[in-house]
């Protein structure tokens, strides 16, 4: 819903949603401000003081005083809280219940690992959780990450006016979102490490007291710590494929400085909705079959990593492109067979290898249908 609320139509008494981010004017005695009501943009700002407001997630929220309802360029609209509301992720699948236990966790200040198999949404959903509670997103790509050094800065190596080496440290995206969380404290900032067991245990450990109650990380530009502010949140994710060994090289002391949240595939009904929500050109009978042949080689115990939905998403793209136009289904096996097969070690024409065993699957779903 768009547009604007006007002053008569908003009632003392009246029930509505809204989100709420701290209140930039600190002297106002309100912690948090507003300003929209059910999507509409309000006439007056609308504020809160209700410590239990969670920042950035929808509220229900009643109307107890409106200032100056004569004037609509004057006055505020004052409300309490009723009840908090489960946050909204658009574009993405993500279980119900794993969506409320992370917006739990996440308004509790923890740390999140997300840990689920490559392509089951991981990166997607910190972006869309960012967006939905109006935090700045922060990648940080931990695989790159070889010495401790490198979450903070990289080392930069260049010739001086004498044609002496000089060192530059420069800062990465890390470093300067936390620099400037403590110079923008009404900004919050969600900090993305992800594949964080790629890295060295011995550089990751130069996170850990980012991570708990000290909330410091040493800064190697200023050979001192640097604070963590507590606008600052940070989700890692770890992709340990489909094998489930229960280890993902990450030790005990490392892994309990996060809240775990395990994710897995879409269930077939709900990818097909997001696929077909993104080809609407491609038939749904078509993105069911993919999505059902996707599915067995997903549960297929023989294969040791998983089949992400970039791959079905892939599949898609090719189907609907003009070229393809009306062989859509003669050529879905070929078409399964790179995109599919293609993901794993081996030749599908070698019944031994793991591309073998997907063209296996593919073959015999893909018969049945
Ligand atoms: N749950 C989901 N909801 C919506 N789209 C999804 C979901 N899972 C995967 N996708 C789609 O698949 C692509 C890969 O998702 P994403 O990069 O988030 O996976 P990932 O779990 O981070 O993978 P990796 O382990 O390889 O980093 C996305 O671009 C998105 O299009
Ligand atoms: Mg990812």
């Amino acid at each position: 819903m768009s547009g604007r609320w006007k002053v008569e139509e908003l009632n003392v008494g009246g029930v509505h949603e809204a989100t709420f981010y701290p209140n930039p004017v600190a002297d106002s005695g309100f912690r948090f401000r507003a300003t929209h009501l059910d999507g509409k943009r309000a006439p007056k700002v609308v504020l809160c003081n209700d410590e239990r407001i969670p920042p950035g997630t929808p509220c229900q929220v009643r109307i107890t005083v409106m200032t100056r309802p004569d004037r609509t360029d004057r006055g505020v609209v004052e409300v309490e809280l009723v009840k908090a509301l489960p946050f909204r992720l658009e574009g993405v699948w993500l279980d119900p219940i794993v969506s409320k236990k992370l917006q739990i966790l996440l308004e509790s200040g923890l740390n999140v690992l997300l840990d689920g198999p490559q392509g089951c949404g991981k990166t997607v959903i910190a972006k869309a959780i960012a967006k939905a509670l109006g935090l700045e997103f922060v990648f940080f790509n931990c695989a790159a990450v070889v010495e401790a050094t490198d979450f903070l800065a990289t080392v930069q190596v260049r010739a001086s006016s004498t044609g002496a080496p000089v060192t530059d440290f420069v800062k990465t995206d890390f470093l300067a979102a936390l620099e400037r969380a403590s110079t923008e404290p009404h900004r919050r900032f969600l900090v993305f490490l992800d594949e964080l067991n790629r890295c060295q245990e011995t550089a990751r450990n130069v996170l850990m007291p980012a991570l708990d109650a000290s909330r410091r990380v040493y800064n190697p530009i200023t050979n001192g710590f640097l604070p963590i502010p507590d606008n600052v949140q940070f989700i890692a994710a770890v992709n340990r494929g489909s094998e489930f060994s229960g280890t993902f090289g990450i030790d005990a002391a490392q892994l309990d400085r996060f809240a775990p949240i395990h994710m897995s595939y879409p269930p077939p009904s709900e990818e097909v909705k997001l696929l077909s929500n993104r080809h609407p050109e491609v038939q749904k009978k078509l993105v069911e079959t993919v999505v059902a042949v996707a599915d067995k080689v997903r549960m297929s115990p023989e294969l040791s990593s998983g089949l992400s939905v970039r791959a079905t998403d892939e599949v898609c793209i090719v189907l609907k492109h003009p070229l393809m136009e009306g062989n859509e289904r003669a050529l879905l096996a070929e078409v399964l067979k790179s995109s599919f097969c293609g993901r794993f070690p081996g030749r599908p024409e070698d019944p031994g290898s793991d591309a073998g065993i997907v063209w296996a699957i593919v073959e015999a779903a893909l018969s049945e249908s």
